[in-house]
This record gives C-alpha cells, structure tokens and sequence, in this order.
C-alpha cells in the first residue's frame, strides 16, 4: 500500500469532470478529496466564499492539482449561477461530480445554548450548511449542468439520528442537507439518473470541527467507542472517490456511515472502563 492506501486504485475518475466546495486548508476534508481526485485523473475546480479565500491557502492546492479557483458563497444562487457557467466551459463540458463540503453556525460560533439560539444565526446556519445544496443541485437541475451518472456527495455528521449537546443548530442542519439529499435525490435520479448521497463522517480535526465545544475530548471518546477507531479524512476522501466512480453507480439519496463502525456500537470496553469500580 502507498501512504493514501490508494495502491488499488488507478484512474477511477479518468476522463470525469467537477466541482469541490469547502476547501479551505490542509486539515479541510474537500483539501484531502481534491489531492484525491488530482491522483485518480479528474479535472475539476476548487470554490470556496469568497470571505474563505482571504487566507489564499486555497491557491497553493489549486496549483498543486492544477485547477481553477471559483468563488462563490453557496447561499446565492447568483454566485452558484456564475460557478456552474465557468466551470463547464473551463473544463470543456458538463460536470461529472459535486463535493459539498460547507458547515457553519454563528451559534457555535458565538458559543449560544441551543435551548436559546438566536433565530436569526439559526436561518444562517441552515442556508449555509443546508439550504446551499439545495439551491446547488436546483441551478444544476434547471440548466442541466450535470452529466447523466453524476454524482454528489455532502458530508455530514450523526448527530442528525442522535443527540450531540454540543452539536448545536448544526444538527438540525445535518437533519436537513440529509433530508434534501433524498428528495433531490428522487427527481435528479428520475431525470437524468443522477446520484446524491450524504458520507456521515467521524468527528476529524478540522477549522469546523474544533469549533464545538470540547471537541478534543469527544474526538477521544468517539475514538474508543468505534472498533476501527476514528475514520481519518484522508480515509474519508477515498470514500468519497469511490462514490464518484462508476464503482458505485446504483447508490443514491442514501446516508452512508464512515465512522470506523461508531453508528451500531452501543459501547464499548474502552469506554466502560472507564467506569470501572477501583
Ligand atoms: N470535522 C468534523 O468533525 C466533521 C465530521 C462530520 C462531517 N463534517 C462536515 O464536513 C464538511 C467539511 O468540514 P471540515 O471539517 O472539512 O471543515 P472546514 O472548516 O475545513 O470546511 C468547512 C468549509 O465550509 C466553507 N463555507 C462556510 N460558509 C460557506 C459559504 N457561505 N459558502 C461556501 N462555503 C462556505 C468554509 O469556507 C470551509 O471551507 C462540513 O459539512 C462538516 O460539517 C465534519
């Protein structure tokens, strides 16, 4: 095996073209799907909020994968508009695969209860880590910006099934990107056989992750409860490889666990002795 354990692999996406959201450095998880889908062959664009791309951490990855940076904050479909129109034509045709790779909540943020969010960040949490799918796959849909067979991933966290405390707002985020992944899912099928499905990813050390609360101890907690241990991110951009390849053709408006088997675990040793009578 290579050091991506991706000695298996070859040119899974040869020959396919996309677009990757949510890069905005090293740790991103779409950072890691992007050297990814560079080593398999596809061509495609980086975007990011144009606010995200300050930093130009998002340069050094586009030269490395050799591809163009679109912004675009995801919430305006003005901005999805422009990004869809000059991604076809710079890559020379209709888009094979979508990363959405986009969370945030000025509640966590701004360290609210959930039991007293502000109501206005609450809408802004759901437009920027929800809504923005929908309003993707709506102006890919209209103008028909994606191949037949294409795919489209969001990733996600369980906290959507099960409660999270810390997980805020965001888990009612997570409740709806999942659920606008099946029905979008329904009509992008039924017209044009197109595939979305959310991966439901372990908690991994990113600028998003580590803006919840205590989030270095659940990292060791969700750890010790999954038997495989944590899912790491450059695992997790395989998987999303492989849900752009032809490999996985019939898997649609599914939510898929990439969590090291933490889902179906009740508990585990690690963790209940803890607990132990000393
Ligand atoms: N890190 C984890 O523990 C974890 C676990 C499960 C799922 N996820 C999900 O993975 C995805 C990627 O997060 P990450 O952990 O790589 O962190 P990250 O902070 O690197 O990525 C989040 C991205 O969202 C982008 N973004 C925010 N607002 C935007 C807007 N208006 N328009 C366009 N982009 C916008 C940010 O610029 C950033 O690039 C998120 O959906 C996150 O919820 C993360």
């Amino acid at each position: 095996m290579n050091k991506n354990n991706l000695a298996v692999m070859n040119n899974l996406l040869k020959g396919k073209r996309g677009i990757i959201f949510g890069a905005l450095n090293d740790m991103s998880i779409a950072w890691k799907v992007a050297e990814q889908a560079h080593e398999q062959g596809a061509e495609f664009v980086l975007t990011n909020a144009p606010i995200a791309m300050r930093m130009g951490e998002i340069n050094k990855l586009a030269e490395k994968c050799n591809a163009e940076v679109i912004p675009a904050d995801a919430t305006s479909v003005e901005d999805l508009t422009n990004l869809f129109e000059k991604a076809t034509e710079i890559l020379g045709g209709k888009i094979d695969f979508v990363l959405h790779s986009i969370g945030m909540s000025p509640n966590v943020r701004k360290g609210k209860h959930y039991t007293n969010i502000n109501y206005n960040f609450l809408q802004q949490t759901l437009d920027v880590s929800a809504i923005s799918l929908h309003k993707t796959l709506a102006v890919a849909y209209e103008k028909d910006y994606i191949n037949d067979w294409g795919s489209v991933v969001a990733l996600t966290y369980i906290a959507a099934q099960r409660v999270f405390p810390d997980y805020n707002d965001m888990a009612d985020a997570k409740s709806l990107l999942e659920s606008i992944t099946r029905s979008f899912g329904y009509h992008y099928g039924v017209k044009r056989n197109v595939r979305i499905n959310t991966i439901s990813q372990s908690p991994t050390m990113t600028t998003a992750g580590s803006g919840v609360k205590g989030f270095s101890e659940f990292l060791s907690y969700s750890d010790q409860m999954s038997p495989l241990g944590n899912a790491p991110a450059v695992d997790c951009a395989n998987y999303v490889i492989s849900m752009f390849s032809d490999m996985t053709k019939y898997v649609t408006m599914q939510n898929l666990f990439h969590d090291g088997g933490f889902s179906n675990t009740g508990v585990s040793e690690k963790v209940i002795a803890n607990f132990e009578q000393k």
